[in-house]
């Protein structure tokens, strides 16, 4: 969508009908902010012919999902089909991998199926839920092939880096260039997976220091806030909580982690991370059972249920790991997520869903904050309080402030509470 609205010609292929039908009905199959409304102002065609999509196009651009195989690795078989229709039906043409796909794989392609085109890797660096703001204005664009193919790439590119655009929504042209980085094709695979394991490395450290703090009686916010004063280290992705899920973290950084071990190299420091994030997650269960395993017939109120706020996607999602825990605990469990309506075919697991926080925490012995939505910020808690029959509060994700929720009668814990007994 972005290429079609900086003026570039653009064809859509997929396989799943459905998909396509709700995409020419100029629907957002994803929830994704600003996509339908910029959708109705496009004129792209949607086809599930690949004849139709490749014929006489001079850019081709592969953005198929690489799921995770059995041993961490990326499944490529989406990649490889996508290669082998564009040879198939496509002149000789650019070839752009956007898929996030292992170091080596677009050499491949230029070696084998996709002898004749020019392999470009190209990977994207979106967000979900600014997937739109992250295409128009990237904070870079990186791209990799052989120097004959740099000037095409930067072609189509320009309008992006010149941030050459009508303004769209709340995303607007920005004054500044955009930088481009033109690399080989394995220098431009890495980066992908560099960017999120660094991403989820510091959000490990940051876990793993919130920890250390509960344990030594010290505020990891104020720390945090001190940290985050150093521009070398920075504000962003400094927020503590049961960990990091999605669909690209999780399985980037495993995927990383096993061909890095395949090349020879053992990424010791990755593995840990990926181990710390599955640990933060039962930790924080570990203190709920502690606190409630004394209690009968125990019922909690879950709020949040998506990997992160603002977007209604559940996979790899920590809230939902917490869900699971408390569901094999043998206790009632009920769920609030703004993305999620009661009685959603989506809703993951058989898990109760109510149409309001005020609904999930009646009677509830302790509320559980599973996803960092803001408006969990808003809650009135001394009418919270009333509905609860107990007077926990776990925060999950560090956004409720611990004397709100004290003034409104909770006992306030979680990942950022400060213990009040510290050791001499
Ligand atoms: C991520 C990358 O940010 C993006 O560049 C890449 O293209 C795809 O993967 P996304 O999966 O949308 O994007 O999630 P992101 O917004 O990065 O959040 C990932 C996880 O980290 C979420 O579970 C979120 O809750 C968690 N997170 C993020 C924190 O716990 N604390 C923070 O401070 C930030």
């Amino acid at each position: 969508m972005a290429f079609a609205h900086v003026g570039h010609s653009v064809r859509v292929l997929d396989q799943d009908p459905m998909r396509i039908q709700s995409l020419r009905a100029k629907m957002d199959p994803l929830g994704e902010p600003h996509f339908a409304d910029l959708l109705g102002a496009l004129e792209i065609e949607f086809t599930t012919s690949p004849s139709a999509a490749y014929i006489g196009a001079e850019a081709a651009v592969i953005a198929t999902s690489t799921p995770q195989s059995p041993t961490g690795a990326a499944d490529l078989k989406n990649v490889f089909a996508a290669a082998e229709a564009i040879a198939e039906h496509a002149p000789s043409c650019l070839l752009l991998v956007k898929s996030t796909v292992p170091v080596g794989t677009a050499d491949a392609l230029q070696r084998g199926i996709a002898r004749r085109f020019a392999v470009v890797s190209n990977p994207e660096f979106l967000r979900e839920g600014h997937a739109i703001a992250d295409s128009l204005c990237p904070d870079r664009i990186v791209a990799g092939g052989t120097p004959d193919a740099e000037s095409a790439v930067l072609n189509l590119y320009e309008p992006i880096i010149a941030q050459r655009y009508a303004a769209f929504g709340a995303v607007s042209p920005s004054a500044r260039r955009r930088p481009f980085y033109w690399m080989e094709r394995r220098s431009a695979e890495l980066t992908k997976y560099a960017a999120n394991a660094f991403l989820a490395t510091k959000l490990s450290f940051v876990n793993e220091m919130a920890n250390v703090a509960a344990a030594l009686g010290a505020d990891i916010r104020l720390v945090l806030q001190a940290l985050a004063a150093d521009p070398r280290i920075g504000s962003s992705y400094l927020r503590p909580g049961i960990g990091w899920g999605g669909s690209c973290f999780p399985k980037d950084t495993r995927a990383l982690s096993s061909f890095a071990l395949e090349s020879g190299y053992d990424f010791r420091v990755l593995r840990a991370v990926i181990e710390q994030n599955n640990d933060q997650v039962r930790r924080f269960f570990e203190m709920i059972r502690d606190a409630l395993e004394h209690i009968d017939d125990v019922k909690i109120a879950l709020l949040g249920l998506s990997f992160k706020a603002g977007t209604a996607d559940c996979r790899e999602s920590p809230a939902l790991a917490v869900a699971r825990l408390i569901q094999d605990q043998g206790w009632a469990l009920t769920a609030f997520d703004p993305s999620i309506p009661k009685g959603s075919p989506e809703a993951p697991d058989g898990i109760a869903i109510a149409s309001s926080a005020e609904d999930a925490v009646a009677n509830a012995d302790a509320i559980v904050i599973g996803t960092e939505w803001p408006q969990f910020q808003d809650l009135d808690f001394e009418t919270l309080r009333k509905l609860t029959r107990g007077s926990l509060l776990f925060d999950g994700r560090c956004i409720i402030e611990p004397r709100v929720a004290t003034a409104a009668g909770f006992q306030y814990r979680g990942i950022c509470a400060v213990s009040d007994q510290v050791p001499d």
